[in-house]
């Protein structure tokens, strides 16, 4: 097939979170199974630096009968796979991907919009006729309206089928219905079943109408997101969708996610012989200026500093769980206030709590190794990738149940009936007492049931969450989408 990736980041290139492993990692493995895939993202102020070759000086890009845009593109290629990016200053030159630090810039719509058109072009202006394009989140959702209502006359797209992979509904893309017009969205379209939402516009609900087909990045995700409470305020639209509505858990791309290769260690590892896991842990708390001491259960987070992650039960749960007994390690990037309440912790208790604040791929690796229990207590997490990482790397994952944190973490039983299969710890309440509660229950294996961590982290680092597997479903799912396109499902 050929196959029209669109995303706003792609690990190496840009990353601020999951959605760029994913669209690394999806089209590698697709180009490995014999697909023919472009990837298109933007060219971001970061990127301009690299002097990417220019493989089209001019494309014009009509988002509207009467306004063209005009771009420059580039092209790189990673893993073998051409990865286009579209150079327009004035939208993607800025110092922030989605934000100024503070705020979303207030013509993300557009400048998303934008970017989806372009890769439709770009594709037309190369000859490269896609089978199927699949678009990822709200930044390019509308890629399937485009192609349903501006391309109808054009027979280049007339088999082209779309996909729209939802990796967190929480962000839908929402402007002000003024746009209508700037965004090329015909009057007919502003119904409450496509774009409308409360008067605004709404580019992943409206995305999510056009497209052929959907997929979330989880099972439990996808039943998720089809519940009031649960569905970010857009369950009727995804439960519209019915059967075209699919979840598909993310893989782990383990040529990067290995400890017994990772360059990003000082120490490698395999579960046949954790020494290396152990010289990790010793290097990082002395990096650190923690004490050095392999006996200490040394706690994670790594993460995007977002009210989605559970900060607000993670922070008073820190409180309760920090004792001279254990090392606690937090890097993260996003919003200040929750950085501050880190901050605050890791300066009331400076001989086990460390916090750095920023965004390190590199010290991500050494963390993951290094620890010994990963903690995830989630809001909402529609696969997360963190807690695959920790699996493999033998850092015991403690999430809230939910979404793919359920799909992919065997929690303990409170009896320990399924210790046989159990690979980490999780509580359900939204509340930081049980969430407190597991962080000491954590505590209490480390001391009291070594024998038990050893079998669960075994049994963790066995895991295998492959590209391989999700890209059979991505497979079927783009062969059914295609289908339906042509008039034949
Ligand atoms: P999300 O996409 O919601 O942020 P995921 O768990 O799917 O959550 O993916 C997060 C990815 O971003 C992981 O690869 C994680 O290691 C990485 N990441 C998040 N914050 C940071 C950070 N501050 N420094 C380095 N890597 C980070
Ligand atoms: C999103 C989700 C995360 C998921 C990632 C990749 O950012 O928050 O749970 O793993 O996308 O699909």
């Amino acid at each position: 097939m050929n196959i029209l990736f669109l995303s706003s980041e792609v690990q190496g290139l840009l990353k601020t979170g999951g959605l760029a492993d994913v669209a690394r990692a999806l089209p590698k493995q697709l180009k490995q199974s014999g697909h023919d895939i472009r990837v298109v993202m933007p060219c971001y102020r970061s990127l301009l630096g690299k002097n990417f070759p220019v493989v089209l000086p001019t494309l014009i890009v009509p988002l509207t009968p009467t306004d063209n845009y005009y771009c420059t593109v580039r092209q790189t290629t990673l893993d073998d796979v051409p990865v286009y990016l579209i150079e327009h200053n004035h939208f993607f030159g800025r110092h922030g991907i989605y934000d100024d630090g503070e705020q979303g810039y207030h013509d993300n719509a557009l400048r998303f919009a934008f970017l989806s058109k372009a890769a439709l072009e770009l594709s037309r202006a190369l000859d490269f006729q896609p089978d199927l394009v699949q678009a990822n989140d709200w930044q390019t959702a509308i890629a399937s309206y485009y192609l349903k209502h501006h391309y109808s006359y054009d027979d280049f797209f007339a088999n082209t089928g779309s996909v729209l992979t939802v990796h967190n509904g929480s962000y839908q893309g929402k402007c002000s219905g003024d746009l209508r017009y700037a965004l090329g969205i015909a009057p007919e379209h502003m119904q409450a079943q496509a774009f409308e939402d409360w008067g605004q516009i709404n580019l992943l609900k409206g995305g999510l109408y056009f497209t052929d087909k959907a997929n979330a990045v989880s099972p439990g995700y996808r039943e998720e997101l089809r519940q009031e409470s649960t569905g970010h305020g857009l369950h009727m639209a995804f439960t519209a969708k019915g059967e075209d509505l699919v979840g598909i858990l993310n893989g782990c791309d383990y040529g990067e996610w290995n400890p017994a290769t990772d360059p990003a260690l000082p120490f490698h590892y395999d579960a046949d012989n954790l020494t290396g896991k152990k010289q990790v842990k010793l290097a990082l708390q002395q990096e650190l200026g923690l004490t050095s001491d392999a006996n200490l259960p040394l706690f994670a987070n790594i993460s995007r500093l977002t009210g989605q992650k559970g900060f607000q039960m993670l922070v008073p749960a820190l409180y309760d769980l920090v004792n001279q007994g254990v090392q606690v390690v937090l890097l993260g990037s996003g919003e200040l206030s929750y950085a501050l309440q880190l901050q605050e912790i890791a300066r009331r208790f400076p001989d086990n709590v460390r916090f750095i604040y920023g965004y390190d791929e590199a010290l991500s690796h050494r963390i993951e190794a290094a620890s010994d229990f990963f903690m995830m207590p989630s809001v909402f997490e529609p696969c997360g990738l963190n807690q695959i990482y920790s699996l493999r790397y033998g850092s015991l994952p403690i999430v809230r149940a939910t979404g793919g944190l359920i799909d992919t973490v065997e929690a303990l039983a409170v009896d320990e009936s399924n210790k046989d299969k159990a690979t980490g710890l999780s509580f359900e309440g939204f509340n930081f007492h049980d969430l407190a509660w597991t962080l000491k229950r954590a505590e209490w294996i480390w001391y009291n049931n070594p024998e038990l961590y050893l079998q669960m982290q075994q049994q963790a680092m066995a895991q295998s969450f492959t590209w391989q597997s999700a890209c059979e479903q991505y497979q079927q799912l783009y062969k059914a989408a295609i289908l339906k396109a042509c008039g034949l499902a």
